[in-house]
This record gives structure tokens, sequence and C-alpha cells, in this order.
């Protein structure tokens, strides 16, 4: 007997035009984001501490986050190291064009570049000015940002205080998702859509409602963008999503247990699980459960962004009255990744109820780096949308009830066999699981 069985809606993601052309010396370049020689200079940018003197909350917050994070990242710099080794450098623009907007233009980042060489402004990441001098967004994907290192500093105040350090101007692009789109939405060379919040924003309820990226991950309060300035409505610059960094001290201890908490909070309220399954059977008998996973999130899919980085998955155990386990799917194998599974009676293993993507080669093979990748296959659940998974759980092994029923939605931001391929042994041990939600059931058992 089939001891479970999923509804596995893969959906294959749509290709695009990725951007870029090769030059003479088989170099990648774009005028916009890969230009080849620099089209702003390094030095016409502040950093970021300088901003810190005027707005210390701005930059407090900003200094913890994943924006300041993103050059230093041990994960973004060992896939980097690959792709130089696979392309010989010729592509090193490509990773880099979001990740340093700045140094991209500026031409700092030339191929076989080495982080260790890249000036400070490049290695600040996602800093103020990456940001700040936005002046228009060509496309909605792939760094389309123009910047302006001359122009004012753009931002949602429509009428700013005069600084003395810079000029404002209100932007109202400052305020919506394809502000955000121009550096989330991503697509390889090849057009293969690796992520795209932005794209599943579009057609989701929060866009027809008006509700923007920033008014949940940038929340509002109260308070003053400079000592001593009006009383405002301001927007924190944590951006706090899924992941917390796994870089040792990048946060001191306090930082890493608020942002974890934060973490934990946001991903509590991103899906739901429920269980539905008849209240008894006889013994002996299949017991059918109908488990569904509610996306509670109206903006985007769960999960979303790099999920084909993330592990998202399902996680079902069930007991007999002894508390012994008859059944499970999800639960860690020896090599700590979720697959593990207990088919009482049986030896054949439920298959993993997974709610990421994954990128398969041109053979159908799974594959860590997208740049090998010939498709992108996704079974993240859509906006307020749900998935829901049928199983059939043999009960021959025990007459003892009741049973007990136990589903678990899980999420961890990497796989320790990736971390493990990418030479990063050292943070598999800071890799956390985080739960989004759970549900019980209880199943009395009858005479048979
Ligand atoms: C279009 C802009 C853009 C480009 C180009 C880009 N990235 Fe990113 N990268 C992002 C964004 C945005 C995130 C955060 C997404 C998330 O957390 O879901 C990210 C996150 C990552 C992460 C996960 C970081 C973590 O610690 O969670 C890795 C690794 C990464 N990128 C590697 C790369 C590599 C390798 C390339 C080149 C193939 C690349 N990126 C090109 C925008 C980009
Ligand atoms: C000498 C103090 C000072 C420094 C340094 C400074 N600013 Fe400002 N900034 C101000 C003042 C004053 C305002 C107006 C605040 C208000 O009206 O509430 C302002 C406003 C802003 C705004 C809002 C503009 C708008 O119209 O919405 C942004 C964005 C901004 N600054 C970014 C930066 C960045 C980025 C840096 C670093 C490159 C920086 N500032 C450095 C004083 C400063
Ligand atoms: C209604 C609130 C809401 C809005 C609006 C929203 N998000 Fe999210 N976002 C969430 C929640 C909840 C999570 C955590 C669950 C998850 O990772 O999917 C999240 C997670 C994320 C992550 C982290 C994913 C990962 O695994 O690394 C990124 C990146 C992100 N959102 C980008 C965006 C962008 C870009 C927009 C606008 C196009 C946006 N979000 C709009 C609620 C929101
Ligand atoms: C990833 C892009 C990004 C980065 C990096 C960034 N900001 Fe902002 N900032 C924004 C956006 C977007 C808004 C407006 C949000 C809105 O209106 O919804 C904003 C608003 C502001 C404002 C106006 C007051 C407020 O809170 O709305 C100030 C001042 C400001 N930022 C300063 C800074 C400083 C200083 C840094 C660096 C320490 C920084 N920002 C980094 C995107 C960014
Ligand atoms: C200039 C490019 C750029 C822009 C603009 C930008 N981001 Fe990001 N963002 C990134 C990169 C790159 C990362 C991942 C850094 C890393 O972890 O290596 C990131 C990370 C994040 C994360 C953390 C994801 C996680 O896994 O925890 C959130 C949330 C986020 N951005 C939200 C936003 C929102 C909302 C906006 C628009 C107001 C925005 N970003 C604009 C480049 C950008």
């Amino acid at each position: 007997m089939k001891p479970l069985r999923s509804i596995l809606t893969l959906i294959p993601l749509a290709c695009g035009d990725g951007g870029g052309s090769s030059g003479a010396d088989g170099a990648l370049f774009d005028a916009l984001s890969m230009p080849r020689t620099p089209t702003v200079a390094l030095d016409d940018f502040a950093s970021a501490e300088d901003c810190g003197v005027c707005h210390a909350t701005h930059y407090a917050e900003w200094v913890g986050s994943g924006h300041a994070y993103a050059m230093i990242d041990p994960v973004f710099r060992a896939f980097v190291a690959v792709r130089q080794e696979n392309y010989g450098g010729k592509q090193d623009k490509f990773c880099l064009q979001c990740h340093t907007p700045i140094g991209t233009r500026g031409g700092d980042i030339e191929p076989g570049f080495a982080f260790a060489d890249l000036q400070a402004i490049s290695l600040e990441g996602v800093t103020c000015e990456s940001c700040h001098k936005v002046a228009s967004l060509v496309r909605p994907y792939n760094s389309g940002h123009v910047l302006d290192p001359e122009g004012p500093m753009r931002g949602t105040i429509p009428a700013p205080q005069v600084s003395s350090f810079h000029e404002s101007q209100f932007s109202p692009l400052h305020g919506t998702a394809e502000f955000c789109a121009g550096c989330h939405d991503l697509r390889e060379v090849s057009g293969l859509e690796l992520e795209r919040p932005y794209a599943e924003w579009q057609k989701s309820p929060a866009a027809a409602a008006g509700v923007q990226c920033q008014d949940c991950h940038m929340p509002r309060y109260q308070g003053q963008a400079v000592a001593g300035g009006p009383t405002r409505t301001l927007h924190r610059h944590t951006w706090v999503g899924a992941g917390v960094p796994l870089l040792d001290g990048f946060l001191d201890p306090d930082e890493e247990a608020s942002l974890r908490a934060e973490v934990e909070r946001l991903l509590g309220s991103a899906a739901r699980v429920s269980i539905a399954t008849a209240p008894s059977v006889r013994a002996g008998d299949v017991v059918d459960l109908s488990i569904t996973v509610e996306n509670h999130i109206s903006a985007h899919n769960f999960p979303t962004g790099s999920t084909f980085n993330r592990q998202v998955w399902l996680e079902v155990v069930v007991r007999d009255g002894d508390g012994r386990v008859v059944f499970a799917t999800g639960t860690l194998d020896e090599r700590g990744e979720p697959g593990g599974s207990v088919g009482a009676g049986t030896a054949a293993a439920p298959g993993l109820l997974a709610l990421g993507s994954v990128l398969v080669d041109a053979r159908g093979e799974r594959v860590l780096f997208p740049w090998r990748a010939a498709r992108h296959v996704s079974n993240a659940i859509e906006p307020l949308g749900e998935r829901v998974f049928e199983l059939r759980v043999p009960t021959a092994s025990t007459d003892r009830g009741p049973l007990s029923v136990e589903a678990r939605v899980l999420f961890r931001a990497f796989s320790p066999t990736a971390l493990r391929a990418l030479g990063l042994d050292e943070y598999v041990a800071r890799l956390e699981i985080h739960e989004v939600s759970r549900s019980r059931a209880s199943v009395e058992l009858g005479a048979p």
C-alpha cells in the first residue's frame, strides 16, 4: 500500500530576459547596471557612517540589517567564488550589481576582483545612498535603478527641513513596491526567474488594496528624522525578513536575540496549518489525513525571495497511545535533512512535502548553482492561497489508541548539505529551524 499521497502542483517559472551582452573580451556587460567603464565615481558617495551623524536611528537599524550584510555575507561570497571559477571572472558584475550597485557602477568590480581589495563603500553593500540617490527605475528587476550621485537625497518626506549636508527631494517612487523590485526580482543571464516577490505582489490582493512592501518590511513609527527636527511618521530600516546573519559577530548577542524574535514573529504570521480527519477508525484501518497549509501573506508567495536556497516543509508525526511513532514524514535524517520517515509496516518512504522551490539542470538533476539550472520549479503557495496534502496512514502496527497527529510547517534558511558543499561547515551549527505553524488532532482506535 502506498503510505502517502501528496498533491504537488509544481509550477515551472517563466523565462524572461536576463539582460546583458558579452563584449569582444567575453565579459558580460549592460549599460545601466554592469557598465564596461564606470558611470559613477566611487568618491561621490558618502559612507553610511556620515549619515549616522544626523540620522542616528536610521543608521543603527541599517547597520544590523540584511542590506548592510549584503557584501560580507559568507554564503554570498562562497557562491560568487564558484561563479568566478566557472566563468573565469567574466560574469563577476552579474552577482554584484544589486549587492553593491555603487561598486559595480563605479568600476570597483572588475573581472576576477577579490573582496579583500574592494573599497570601503563597495563593502557597505546596499548602503544608504544606493537607495537614496536613486533617481528613477528602468526595469523592475536586475538592479534596474538609475543612480544619480550629484542629485538630491530622495525620500518620502514631502517638505523636508533644509540640511547643511545635502539637498532633499520628495520621491513618490521610494514609497512603492517598484522601488524594491529593482533589486528583489532577479533573473539569471539565461532569463530564468530566480526571485520574484514583486512579480508575485503585482497579481496579489495586497497590490489591489494599495499595500506596498514598505508597509510590512519598513513599519511606520513616530519620531524625529534628525535630533531636534519635527516629529514625523518615519520608517524602520531593519528590513526584517526570514534570515538571521550566519556570520558570528555581525550582531551582538542582544541584537541577535531580538532579531531572532522578530523573524519568529514574522514567520509565525506567514502561514497556518490545519488537519482534517475522521474522529475514529477501526484498529488496522487506514487513517486519512487532509492537511492544509494556508499562506496568510496578502502580498507574495510563501515562501518568497531566494526560495531555492530556503527549506520550507511539512512535518507530520503520528503516535499511538503509548507515544510510539507509527508514521512520520519531514523529520530530520542522519545528515540533518528533512526526509526522515516512518511508514508503519511498509518499506515505502513517503516523499518530502516541500513548499519551497528547486533548480534542476537539463537532465532533470537538482542543482545548487542557479547558472547551471535549466528550470526553476516551485511549490510555493500564492498570496492568501492554500495547498492541501492528502496522507494515508496505516495503523496495522498498533492497537493502542488514541492516535495523536501533529503537523508542523518548518522553515530553515539554508540546507546543511548546501552549506557543506560550499565549504561553510562552520556555519551549520548556527542554522535554526523555525516553527511557522503547528496543529494537532486525535483519532480514536475502535475494535477491529
Ligand atoms: C536583482 C538583484 C540581485 C542580483 C543580480 C543577485 N542577487 Fe543575491 N540577493 C538579492 C536579494 C534581494 C536577496 C535577498 C533575497 C531573500 O532573502 O529572499 C539576495 C540574497 C542572496 C543570497 C542569500 C543570502 C542570505 O544570507 O540569505 C545569496 C547566497 C545570493 N543572493 C547570491 C547571489 C549570487 C551568487 C548572485 C549571482 C548569480 C546574486 N546573488 C545576484 C539580489 C540579487
Ligand atoms: C548634517 C546633518 C545631516 C546629515 C549628515 C545627513 N542628513 Fe539627511 N537630512 C537632514 C535633515 C535636517 C533632513 C530633514 C529632516 C526633516 O525634515 O525631518 C534630512 C532628510 C533626509 C532624507 C529625507 C528626504 C525626503 O525628502 O524624504 C533622507 C532620505 C536623508 N536625509 C538621507 C540622508 C543620507 C543617506 C545621508 C548620508 C549620505 C544623510 N541624510 C546625511 C540632515 C542630515
Ligand atoms: C502583508 C505583509 C507583507 C508585504 C506587503 C510584503 N511582505 Fe515580504 N514577507 C512578509 C512575511 C510575513 C514574510 C515571512 C515569510 C516568508 O519568508 O515568506 C516575508 C518575507 C519576505 C522576504 C524574505 C524571504 C526569504 O526567505 O528570505 C523578502 C525578501 C520579502 N518578504 C520581500 C518583499 C517584497 C520585495 C515585497 C513587496 C513586493 C514584500 N515582501 C511585501 C510579509 C509581507
Ligand atoms: C534598501 C533601500 C534603503 C536603504 C539602504 C536606506 N534607506 Fe532610508 N528609506 C528608504 C525608503 C524606501 C524610505 C521611505 C519609506 C516609505 O516612505 O515607505 C526611506 C526613508 C528614509 C528617511 C526619511 C524618514 C523616514 O524614516 O521615512 C531617512 C532620513 C532615511 N531613509 C535615511 C537613511 C539612512 C541614513 C540610511 C543608511 C544608514 C538609509 N536611509 C538606508 C530606503 C532605504
Ligand atoms: C540596491 C538593491 C536593493 C534594494 C533597492 C532593496 N533591497 Fe532588500 N536586499 C537586497 C539584497 C542584496 C539583500 C540580501 C543581502 C544578503 O543577505 O546577502 C536584501 C535583503 C532584504 C531583506 C532581508 C531578507 C531576509 O532573508 O531576511 C528584506 C526583508 C528586504 N531586503 C526588503 C527590501 C524592501 C522592502 C525594499 C524596498 C523598500 C528593498 N529591500 C530594497 C537588495 C536591495
